[in-house]
């Protein structure tokens, strides 16, 4: 890395050009350029997109973008290749773990905020970094602008962790909170957040939970060592929750649902999910409300079951900012990049996390326990409930509460609506039940033989309760 007027230059090719690749070009071409830092200016030395007359900064730069990947990779002035990919089919995942492992090939380092390829190929990423002594820096992956993974990696580099959860996904957490506030159907909050930008038009990747599933993946890599395949965390949603959930959760619980992704251990086995949770309105999580994240993080010696007994306290550590946004991002990527300059272009090894591998392994879906809240839309007809609560208690689960609203005709006509229920609104019954702590192999089960039933016309919805 040359010295420029006694500012280290480093020199970056940059892999993709949309809303974070450009934020990051707006960083070293527009008002800001110069300001990163006294000790470092950052260049760009060429630019991968497959439409290089379509972006902003081509006007000015036309000779550093190229639509060929390999000229950025390969370019022998590129210090650290900056990955800003974004994915529309899987397939592409494997385009683009080939150019990171490129990169690491012809000795360079990787800084990524592309949490899909990890989440997919982070073992075999993380084997070649190790392999070709090269690093890779993924801070921009979780949590957009929140320094969540170098505060794992460095700050509680000695702390063992208990638990890190929290809201990783802003369009969720965006979509729920409109629910929330203004009775909103899940169509019409969805609706407004891509008109506002916070969800993509085609908004699947977010709200199948799939987004805050890669998240989850990279959090536990970090904070446990623990890296697990895509598909076998427990994945749920925000598409089925219903307005008439956020009544049920406000005026019977006082609670209100927010989109989380959990890594809970007890030691040994590490319990993780992604799904919407009952979340009680005194937890901070329930204040958190638009495109924000918040992630928790719990350690056993600061606080914890480890502690001294006088510092035995419930402590968490809590991590805020905003989500997603190309500024935030491209600050978070461009903030691994000054770290890895600052330390000569990263020679050691990549920082993959707090703990030994295999120290812990994840627990099976079924066996995940907690208290759950189960939502049931049924035939209006008398020994419906009892019904219901006889089959738990068959599959010996206790019943907490049952919660029943009055609701009023329009209510029960906007709920008939989204799920397409012919004949009277009045003839339709939704009611909650909530379930004391049982697995979630427990109630599968249960609803497996609830959901055969002839009096259920929609398929219950259920969820975590929150449980400190
Ligand atoms: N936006 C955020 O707030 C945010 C926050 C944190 C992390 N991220 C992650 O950062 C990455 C980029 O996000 P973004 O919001 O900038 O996405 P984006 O606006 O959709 O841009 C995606 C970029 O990837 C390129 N691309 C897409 N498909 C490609 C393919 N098949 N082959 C080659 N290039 C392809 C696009 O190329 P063209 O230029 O040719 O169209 C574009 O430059 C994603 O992995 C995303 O998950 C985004």
């Amino acid at each position: 890395m040359a010295k420029v007027r006694n500012r280290r230059r480093v020199k970056l090719g940059l892999l993709g050009s949309g809303t974070v690749g450009e934020a990051v070009q707006d960083f070293v071409f527009g008002e800001l350029k110069g300001k990163s830092g006294a000790d470092l200016a950052l260049e760009i030395v060429k630019i991968y997109t497959r439409q290089p007359k379509q972006k902003k900064w081509y006007a000015t730069h036309p000779s550093l973008f190229t639509t060929r990947a390999e000229e950025v990779i390969d370019h022998p002035e590129a210090d650290i290749i900056v990955e800003a990919l974004g994915f529309q089919r899987q397939r592409q995942l494997h385009t683009f773990k080939n150019y990171i492992l490129r990169a690491f090939k012809k000795g360079k380092c990787v800084v990524t905020s592309d949490k899909a390829v990890l989440a997919r190929f982070g073992k075999e990423i993380w084997t070649a970094a190790e392999k070709y002594g090269r690093e890779l820096r993924f801070e921009a992956c979780v949590g957009g602008g929140i320094p969540i993974i170098r505060s794992l990696t460095e700050s509680f580099a000695t702390e063992e962790p208990e638990s890190i959860y929290g809201i990783v996904n802003g369009t969720c957490n965006y979509v729920l909170s409109e629910m929330k506030r203004s009775g909103k159907s899940y169509q019409a909050a969805l609706r407004e957040a891509q008109e506002r930008g916070y969800a993509e038009t085609n908004p699947k990747a977010d709200t199948t939970g799939l987004d805050a599933e890669a998240k989850l993946i990279l959090l536990t890599v970090v904070a446990f060592g623990l890296h697990m395949e895509s598909g076998v965390i427990w994945r749920e949603g925000i598409e089925e929750i219903q307005a008439i959930d956020f009544l049920y959760a406000d005026r019977k619980g006082r609670c209100t649902i927010k989109h989380l992704a959990v890594a809970n251990s007890d030691g040994a086995a590490l319990a993780c999910f992604v799904s919407p949770v009952l979340v009680p309105h005194d937890h901070f999580l329930a204040t958190i409300d638009g495109p924000t994240n918040a992630i928790f993080f719990k350690g056993k010696r600061s606080g914890g079951e480890e502690a001294d007994e006088r510092e035995k306290r419930d402590w968490n550590y809590v991590f805020v900012g905003p989500g997603a946004g190309g500024g935030p991002t491209a600050v978070a990527l461009l903030g691994d990049v000054c770290e890895l300059a600052r330390r000569g272009g990263g020679r050691g090894p990549s920082p993959r996390g707090l703990r030994a591998r295999d120290h812990f392994s994840p627990q099976s879906v079924d066996q995940i326990a907690g208290c759950f809240y189960v939502r049931f839309i049924v035939k209006d007809r008398p020994g419906i409930v009892g019904d219901i609560c006889q089959t738990f208690g068959k599959a010996r689960i206790n019943i907490s509460e049952i919660w029943q609203l009055s609701h009023s005709e329009e209510e029960l006509r906007e709920l008939a609506k989204s799920y397409r229920l012919a004949g009277k609104p009045g003839r339709i019954l939704p009611f909650v039940i909530t379930l004391e702590r049982a697995t979630v192999g427990q109630i599968k089960n249960a609803l497996k033989i609830i959901g055969r039933k002839d009096y259920v016309l929609v398929d219950p919805v259920w969820f975590p309760i929150w449980r400190n």
